[in-house]
């Protein structure tokens, strides 16, 4: 019967007890592999140069530049000390067109400082020579704080001559180009580790940041003496080149489990896990969907990203659509109508999934939204697509809770602790939109790390003003 067989198709979304303990173990063994220097964990593991969480004493003025999903924006942060609720934001928001994410990097960056440009216009502070903070929410191979080549382009990002090239120079070249203002960057910032930074400020038991948006990714406090990467790195740039000593180089001081910065004995470090490349290694092959497979071929990086294309909300709207559409041409749906606009790339935006999803909406209200897409569907096709939705949402929000259960369980045996206590700060239009999504984040959470008690708290600012803190912090070493 038509049931069934919808039953069937979507009986591969829902993951099992097993399944669910599967995708967590081969998130922990991502995790750790990714901390050894060989690049043998599709989870890149990237240090960020960050070493600690906010205190309360960051002071000043930053500007903030935020290139995340879709959007660019630019802010204004002053932070006064002691006073954690009061930084005072002006913000603006720039849309990135399509041809700009997908043209040359030149076009990228120039349009970038346009917008910086605008906005400082726009604040009469052209003449301010702001420190900033640059949020740029790719993977970036930093060697310091302020500076990061990007590995590979994700999302829907792929402007050509970027990768394995200095981001921050790329900016402060399109800055000398502009001619028309100068800026002091000086921290490059991951979103998540912004979003964790910004969170942070008001509850120090934040050291994990999360993003579930259009891309899905996470970061958090790692100690020293497991980012294996970091030590080995130093010890080959100190037998080549015999550097010598200053801020942001470090040195093993002999005490276990620290490393020396300067003269601050350093004991952790925020490490950008870059999670959404679990899998790159085939290490989800076996829960992946043939869906999964058909929106990974349709992507501009096939084999990439595995996880975050099962995770987030750039790809969860097209897995829809492809179930949508096998389950047309098996007559199953839509009378059999195979329509162009079901066979339009990208026209099953997430927030329809979020909207479809919504309990206080009726059937009726759901053949409007699927009306409004150009798909005429029956009472019963809407109960259908409806389903769908839940399925592929609901098996996102599992695996980011497995992910998370891996990542608070090797933070609490980290620590040598029976019981953990942690708040994951959260960002992203996935998490903060979907009627769901956050619930079974949770309990997935709860349930497959029963040591740990996991708060989640939305970020409420962004990102950027965690990178602005990042830039104060900087800022006042530099002066003392
Ligand atoms: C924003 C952060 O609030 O959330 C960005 O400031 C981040 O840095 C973004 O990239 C993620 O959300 P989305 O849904 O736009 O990808
Ligand atoms: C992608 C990016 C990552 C970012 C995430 C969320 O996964 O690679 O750097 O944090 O999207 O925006």
């Amino acid at each position: 019967s038509q049931r069934r067989k919808v039953d069937e198709t979507l009986a591969p979304f829902r993951l099992s007890q097993e399944q669910l303990q599967l995708v967590k173990a081969r998130m922990r063994a991502g995790l750790k592999a990714g901390l050894k220097s060989k690049m043998t964990s599709g989870v890149k593991m990237l240090p960020s140069f960050v070493y600690h969480t906010p205190d309360g004493t960051e002071h000043g003025e930053y500007l903030a530049l935020d290139l995340g999903g879709t959007n660019f924006r630019a802010l204004l942060v002053r932070f006064k000390k002691g006073l954690q609720q009061n930084s005072r934001l002006y913000h603006k928001i720039y849309t990135i067109p399509l041809e700009i994410m997908q043209g040359t990097g030149e076009e990228l960056f120039d349009h970038i400082a346009q917008c910086v440009s605008e906005f400082l216009d726009y604040m009469g502070m052209k003449k301010a020579r702001l420190p900033a903070g640059f949020t740029f929410s790719f993977p970036c191979e930093q060697t310091a704080l302020d500076t990061g080549t990007l590995v590979t382009w994700t999302k829907g990002y792929k402007a050509t001559d970027c990768e394995g090239h200095d981001v921050v120079n790329m900016l402060r070249e399109a800055i000398k180009r502009h001619n028309e203002f100068d800026l002091d960057i000086v921290a490059l910032v991951n979103d998540t580790v912004g979003t964790m930074m910004s969170c942070a400020y008001e509850d120090p038991q934040c050291e994990i940041g999360l993003i579930a948006g259009t891309g899905s990714n996470v970061c958090y406090m790692e100690e020293m003496k497991n980012i294996e990467k970091i030590e080995q790195k130093e010890g080959e740039m100190e037998k080549k080149e015999g550097t010598p000593e200053r801020e942001g180089d470090m040195q093993d001081d002999g005490t276990k489990g620290e490393k020396k910065v300067g003269d601050a004995k350093i004991q952790k470090m925020c490490i950008n896990t870059e999670w959404g490349g679990l899998g790159d290694d085939g290490s989800l092959d076996d829960i992946i969907t043939p869906y999964d497979i058909e929106v990974d071929q349709n992507s501009i990086n096939t084999g990439k990203q595995r996880f975050e294309k099962m995770t987030s909300g750039m790809y969860l709207g097209e897995i829809v659509r492809q179930v949508l559409l096998d389950l047309t041409r098996r007559r199953l749906l839509f009378k059999g109508h195979v329509t162009e606009t079901l066979k339009t790339p990208g026209i099953f935006k997430t927030e329809y999934v979020s909207k479809i999803e919504s309990d206080r909406l009726a059937l009726q209200q759901v053949r409007t939204i699927l009306q409004q897409l150009g798909l005429k569907s029956t009472c019963n096709d809407s109960i259908i697509v409806k389903e769908v939705c839940g399925a592929v949402s609901r098996r996102a929000a599992q695996m980011v809770g497995a992910g998370m259960a891996a990542l608070v369980d090797k933070m609490r045996e980290n620590r040598g602790l029976d019981h953990l206590d942690i708040t994951v700060g959260v960002d992203g239009a996935l998490y903060k939109l979907h009627p769901h999504f956050s619930i079974v984040l949770q309990e997935t959470a709860r349930d497959l790390a029963p040591q740990c008690n996991v708060t989640f708290l939305p970020s409420e600012e962004g990102s950027g003003k965690g990178a602005a803190l990042i830039t104060a912090v900087a800022r006042q070493k530099q002066k003392m």
